[in-house]
């Protein structure tokens, strides 16, 4: 393990992300300064951290008594301090471009010259607020997911001013600190994590706004089908899966339906030839044929892990369909 991974790192907006991220580094083992703009936030943040990492000791989730981890966690409203001999700075403040253009200038006078500066921004690429920076190619987006101590999934956007090493380092220390570092290749409006998760969505208000069900009977869909499965294998490998055969015959046997439906909604993207045939070539070099079997036992064995610890069970759902129940 590379531990000069773990210097310390500076949180900049103690909110919902900067505690998410401060209990993510601080239990990796790497000191943690919280800085914010409003005392009061700043104030609350260690309590708050307090009661996660507690939680996260009561179901096994830590390596070492909440206590230790705490220590690890020191709060400041002096942000050169918080910024002193930082490796990494994580900017979480609001979504809001002037917010960010002036704190990324901030950030870029005052952190060492060797830190890498990375926004936990939702959806603003880095080239809208880092551009003009001296320091422009320390800067990426590190996108978390919430909460990033439960979720390890990290987007790495880099702009295309960001140095090809910041992001080797950056995928370095993420992944050091028990992430699952994902670099795009340029940026995206959305990047992947959104823009998956809003084709969902757009299709979930459809369904919702046709009458097809209920919110809590296309959310079950989700956790007891669908999610449940994609925790295990994503989009791509459950298409390869689903087949014997792989993603090829998958493509050909289900292409033109799905090719139907996002054509009747107005989505005519369509799987190519070419395209079917990059899937097919990656997804070859990730699991050969002989080996698809195996692979599917695998899938089988994690599910069942999956649904012994009560994965599967949406508690909202009224299965029966006795509305009379919620009287009850
Ligand atoms: N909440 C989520 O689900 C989520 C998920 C992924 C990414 N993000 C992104 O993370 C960022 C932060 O979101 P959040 O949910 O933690 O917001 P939040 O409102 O919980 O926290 C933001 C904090 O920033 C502080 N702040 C405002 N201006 C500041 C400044 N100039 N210097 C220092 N602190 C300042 C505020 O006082 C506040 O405590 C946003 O860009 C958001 O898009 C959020």
């Amino acid at each position: 393990m590379d531990d000069t991974l773990l210097g310390p790192v500076a949180m900049v907006g103690a909110g919902s992300m900067g505690q998410g991220w401060a209990i993510v580094f601080a239990r990796a083992g790497a000191e943690v300064r919280l800085f914010d703009a409003a005392p009061q936030v700043l104030d609350a943040a260690r309590p708050a951290i307090a009661a996660r990492l507690d939680a996260l000791a009561a179901h096994g989730l830590l390596n070492e008594p909440p206590q230790q981890v705490m220590a690890r966690i020191t709060s400041t409203s002096d942000l050169e301090a918080a910024l002193a001999g930082v490796q990494h700075v994580q900017e979480n403040v609001p979504e809001q471009l002037e917010l960010k253009l002036e704190l990324f200038r901030r950030l870029d006078a005052l952190a060492p010259a060797d830190a890498v500066l990375a926004s936990s921004t939702s959806s603003l690429p880095a080239s809208a607020f880092a551009d003009t920076l001296a320091g422009r190619a320390r800067c990426l987006v590190a996108h978390p997911a919430n909460p990033p101590f439960l979720l390890p999934v990290v987007e790495l956007v880099p702009a295309p001013f960001t140095a090809p090493e910041v992001v080797v380092r950056t995928r370095a220390r993420m992944a050091r600190a028990g992430q699952v570092p994902v670099v795009l290749r340029r940026e995206v409006d959305g990047f992947i994590y959104n823009r998956l998760q809003g084709a969902v969505l757009r299709e979930a208000y459809w369904l919702l706004k046709e009458g097809i069900a209920d919110v809590a009977g296309i959310d079950a869909v989700m956790t007891a089908g669908l999610g449940l499965r994609w925790s295990v294998v994503g989009p791509f490998e459950t298409a390869d899966l689903n087949y014997r055969g792989g993603i090829a015959e998958h493509a050909r046997r289900m292409g033109e339906r799905y090719r139907e439906m996002g054509a009747a909604r107005g989505q005519p993207d369509v799987w190519d030839d070419a395209l079917v045939a990059r899937a097919t070539a990656e997804r070859r070099a990730l699991l050969p044929l002989d080996q698809w079997d195996e692979r599917v036992a695998w899938r089988d064995a994690r599910l069942m892990a999956a649904r012994a610890a009560g994965q599967g069970v949406p508690d909202s759902y009224n299965a029966a369909g006795d509305d009379s129940a919620e009287d009850a």
